[in-house]
């Protein structure tokens, strides 16, 4: 459905279930090789990854805590070694504890904006240095909790607000380099439907 997708390089974050693995298995659906990024679940990342290359496609598991700047450093260096370029980044993996505004800790905003918000300034940054090949495309995964109240959703709505400004103004500085940066809120798909593919060029 997206042949422009075949042979391009994927990493996706957080692909160990939920959206994540979900858009991953799309993507190797479309011919696209696929990193699997996760923290803690490498079992079922490695599941994702044996699932992504009975379909054809390579497909490898990469830890890494995206919170955690030196951890990113560690898995670009594999992806650089591995692929040698980047050609699509799905900032999916978030990670947030949820509450009152009013009972939010110091802890819990460092955390919360760390992996949430933060971690997509860090992935693009060392991103885009892989994306040399003038196809570039980069996805954040926000929620309606970045714009509007969601009771109990505690810093996560924050964090989803400044994920959105970041998205918008590294849009506007990648575009010279023809890097289209979007982001898209995740619907689960109707039983049977496909996932609908965000940042398509029209
Ligand atoms: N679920 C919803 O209803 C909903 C609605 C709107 C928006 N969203 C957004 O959609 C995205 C995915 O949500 P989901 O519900 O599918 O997620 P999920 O099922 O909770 O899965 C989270 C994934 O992120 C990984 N992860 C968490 N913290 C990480 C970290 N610090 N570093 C690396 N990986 C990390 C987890 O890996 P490990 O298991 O290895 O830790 C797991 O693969 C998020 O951005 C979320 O805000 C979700």
């Amino acid at each position: 459905m997206y042949p422009e997708l075949s042979g391009k390089i994927a990493l996706v974050t957080g692909a160990t279930r939920g959206f994540g693995r979900a858009i991953a298995l799309r993507l190797a659906r479309e011919g696209a090789d696929v990193i699997v990024n996760y923290r803690r679940s490498m079992s079922e990342a490695q599941k994702v990854v044996e699932e992504i290359t009975a379909l054809g496609v390579r497909g490898c598991a990469l830890r890494a805590d995206i919170g955690k700047e030196e951890s990113l450093d560690k898995m670009f260096e594999q992806i650089r070694e591995r692929f040698g370029r980047l050609d699509i980044l799905i900032a999916n993996a978030a990670f947030g504890v949820p509450g009152k505004l009013m009972e939010a800790t110091g802890k819990y905003w460092e955390v919360t904006m760390a992996s949430s918000a933060r971690s997509f300034l860090n992935l693009v940054q060392k991103a885009v240095p892989l994306m040399n090949n003038s196809y570039g495309r980069i996805v954040s995964i926000t929620s309606d909790g970045g714009q509007k109240v969601i009771p109990g959703y505690g810093l996560m709505g924050p964090a989803k607000a400044a994920l959105e400004s970041l998205t918008r103004g590294l849009a506007y500085e990648l575009a010279p380099k023809k890097i289209i940066v979007n982001a898209s809120w995740p619907v689960w798909p109707t039983p049977g439907q496909p996932i609908p593919f965000p940042g398509r060029r029209r």
